[in-house]
């Protein structure tokens, strides 16, 4: 990955003439021919100011792209891919996808946010409905690469744009673009979390378990990649021991199974890293069973989902990478009302490059900004974010962690 402006480093930005002929390949039979001049954005009613960063959490940069929704035909399709892996597909994507679409003026009949319940053959017999009902965005948070790339093949035969949901689908269609965070980025928090984590809680000889992300989504890949880069020179140096990095995972049951054997085996552990909340929350689940004390064994996670958050404040994690679900479901509203109008993605609002290893080819992508949160800043970020209320996260166990943590 190539992720953009700072704090990532290096922007790879597509010529507006690249970027005009990727769009019209991703829509296919829908899209108007190109302009005399390739250089400018046809008739994109002066909404192509859009970057990254606009994309603020009281939406009002949807309401730029009202004329363009008026402009463009057609359903704009939505398939999510569970509901058990992380509590964000219902809590935060599907609430914050409507509400961008409805921001930016289209009605009801006009979007379908679905969700596949963990079924990839329910994601594709969602994603034939919305043909039948008339798509020509198909916006895919895939469960893996095989079925998506399959659902996404069959979408570009029919000439519907396709756009990656937060996922990267390997061996997609030419054309697509990709709308999500600097995944590598997430796992160097999670790697650089643990690392302090272990400092502050004063962990003698960390011995380490590495549980990683189901290997068929791609970004389990970017976000293991991240943290074993930060923590390689800590196992390397023998500051710290990598115990083992069972086959991976975003079940949480699964994670308990794994992560009880491993447990077993050896007792040495005293650290966990995972990319996921939900998975931390099994490990701890454990922990607390065996009457681990708080602030002794280091975890971490990804999602700042309401468990995550009250575990970080327990003393059971160390924090979570917060992912601004607003930004990302704007982002890909926006680059949905562009295709759905038949118009390039604004350059600026293209801020990297994502490698799909399979086809060996760069996809235009959209790269936001993530958030490593713990409980020094979970009021300066979750809260004054209206992520999850006071009231909902200081209950009971929680409430004096709260208070200290200038939570009220
Ligand atoms: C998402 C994470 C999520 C995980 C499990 C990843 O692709 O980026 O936010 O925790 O899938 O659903």
């Amino acid at each position: 990955m190539k992720p953009g402006p700072s704090p990532f480093g290096r922007v790879t930005l597509v010529s507006a003439a690249t970027v005009l002929a990727l769009a019209l390949a991703g829509c296919g039979s829908s899209s108007k021919p190109s302009s005399s001049s390739s250089t400018t954005t046809p008739g994109s009613t002066g909404t192509s100011n859009l970057t990254p960063d606009s994309f603020t959490a009281d939406f009002s940069a949807m309401a730029q792209l009202k004329s363009l929704a008026g402009k463009g035909k057609g359903l704009v399709g939505v398939l999510l891919p569970d509901t058990t892996t992380s509590t964000r597909y219902e809590s935060y994507d599907r609430p914050y996808l409507t509400q961008a679409f409805k921001a930016a003026g289209l009605s009801n009949a006009q979007f379908k946010v679905d969700n596949a319940q963990g079924s990839a053959q329910t994601m594709q017999t969602q994603a034939d409905a919305d043909i039948t009902n008339g798509a020509t965005v198909l916006l895919i948070d895939a469960i893996d690469s095989g079925s998506g790339a399959a659902i996404e093949a069959n979408a570009k035969s029919k000439g519907i744009a396709v756009i990656d949901y937060d996922r990267l689908t390997l061996g997609g269609p030419k054309g697509r673009t990709y709308v999500s965070f600097d995944n590598v980025n997430v796992g160097k928090f999670i790697g650089n979390g643990e690392i302090s984590c272990i400092q502050a809680w004063k962990v003698n000889k960390p011995n380490i378990l590495i549980m990683d992300g189901d290997p068929t989504d791609n970004n389990a890949k970017l976000f293991a990649q991240g943290y074993n880069e930060v923590l390689k020179p800590k196992f390397d140096s023998g500051a710290y021991v990598k115990v083992g990095e069972p086959a991976g995972t975003w079940t949480p049951s699964i994670t308990a199974t794994n992560f009880d054997q491993q447990f077993t085996a050896h007792p040495n552990i005293n650290a966990v890293v995972t990319p996921n909340d939900d998975n931390a929350n099994a490990v701890i689940a454990d922990l607390q069973r065996q009457k681990i004390p708080p602030k002794t064994f280091p975890t971490t996670g990804q999602d700042a989902s309401l468990t995550g958050l009250q575990n970080i404040l327990k003393g059971f994690q160390c924090g979570t990478v917060y992912k601004p679900i607003t930004a990302e479901a704007q982002a890909a509203v926006a680059v949905a009302l562009y295709l759905r109008a038949g118009e390039p993605v604004p350059p600026a609002l293209l801020n990297g490059t994502t490698k799909d290893t399979q086809t060996n080819s760069e996809v235009q992508s959209v790269l936001l900004t993530p958030k490593w949160v713990t409980a020094d800043n979970i009021n300066a970020t979750i809260i004054k974010d209206k992520w999850v209320t006071p009231a909902d996260l200081c209950v009971a166990a929680v409430k004096q962690a709260c208070t200290a943590a200038g939570i009220q």
